[in-house]
């Protein structure tokens, strides 16, 4: 299936999953929370960590600079950020209480505090040119992503960074085909095997409706560009399936 044209993308994503976003997507997280790091895990072959570790490579990071993790999860960036440099101040949000407990916990475990915000990312209660670096990772196929990267852009002090990880749509057709056949067979798999609940089970369509619809990695530089940043650059992994965008904000903006 083709997406639509990236002029009206965002108005096509939003009439055709918000829905999904509005009232599945807090009970599926909830339901997946305790399981949610190992199902990663089991559905990317034990390539989880190294996702991740592809991506910190990305991101340049500074001693005492903040941080925040947008649809932060279980954390998993802002422990690996902190790792890596503790003398960080790094933030949360998610909409998932359940998620943030899991990933609160995880950051205890390693001796680190990570501020927790709850709520909708679409608006960030933060005020204006903030932070040092943003992070999104794995969630902007469930956002209206024009309006929570302009979000970011706002909470950014100028010459601040964005760094954005996800699954794209991959340029090429073939390989685009393949991908789905895989995440289809992952989704019922690890659903089978974690035992999700009804309503993560019927979203497994929705997964992968929502990558046909969502950006190759050149759409999404695009719309980044659009919307005011600079310096924008990719790079990915496995012909195109995951990307990841760096993006700048304008130091006289
Ligand atoms: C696939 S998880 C990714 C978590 C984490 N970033 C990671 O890389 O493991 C997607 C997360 O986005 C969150 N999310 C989805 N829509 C959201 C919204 N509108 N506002 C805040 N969080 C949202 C979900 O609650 C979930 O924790």
């Amino acid at each position: 299936m083709s997406p639509p044209p990236i002029a009206t993308r965002e108005i096509a994503r939003e009439e055709r999953f918000n829905d999904v976003w509005s009232q599945q997507l807090d009970v599926v997280f909830a339901d997946v929370a305790p399981y949610y790091d190992r199902a990663n895990n089991v559905a990317s072959l034990g390539l989880w960590n190294w996702f991740l570790s592809q991506f910190m490579s990305t991101i340049p990071i500074h001693p005492g600079e903040r941080v925040l993790d947008v649809c932060a999860g279980t954390n998993a960036v802002g422990i690996a950020l902190l790792a890596r440099e503790p003398s960080l101040d790094v933030h949360a949000m998610d909409r998932s209480a359940e998620m943030q407990a899991v990933g609160q916990e995880r950051a205890r475990a390693r001796g680190f505090h990570i501020h927790s915000t709850i709520g909708d990312v679409h608006e960030l209660p933060f005020p204006d040119n903030h932070f040092d670096v943003v992070t999104l990772q794995f969630a902007s196929r469930h956002l209206r992503i024009k309006r929570v990267a302009s979000e970011i852009l706002r909470v950014l002090k100028p010459g601040g960074r964005f760094h954005h990880c996800d699954m794209l749509r991959p340029a090429n057709p073939a390989v685009e085909k393949m991908y789905y056949a895989y995440l289809r067979f992952c989704l019922s798999f690890t659903g089978f095997v974690f035992r999700s609940g009804p309503v993560a089970l019927n979203c497994k369509k929705y997964f992968i409706n929502a990558l046909e619809m969502f950006y190759s990695a050149d759409e999404l530089s695009l719309l980044l560009e659009e919307i005011g940043y600079r310096d924008v650059s990719y790079k990915t992994i496995f012909a195109g399936m995951i990307g990841m965008h760096r993006a700048v904000k304008p130091t006289g903006s």
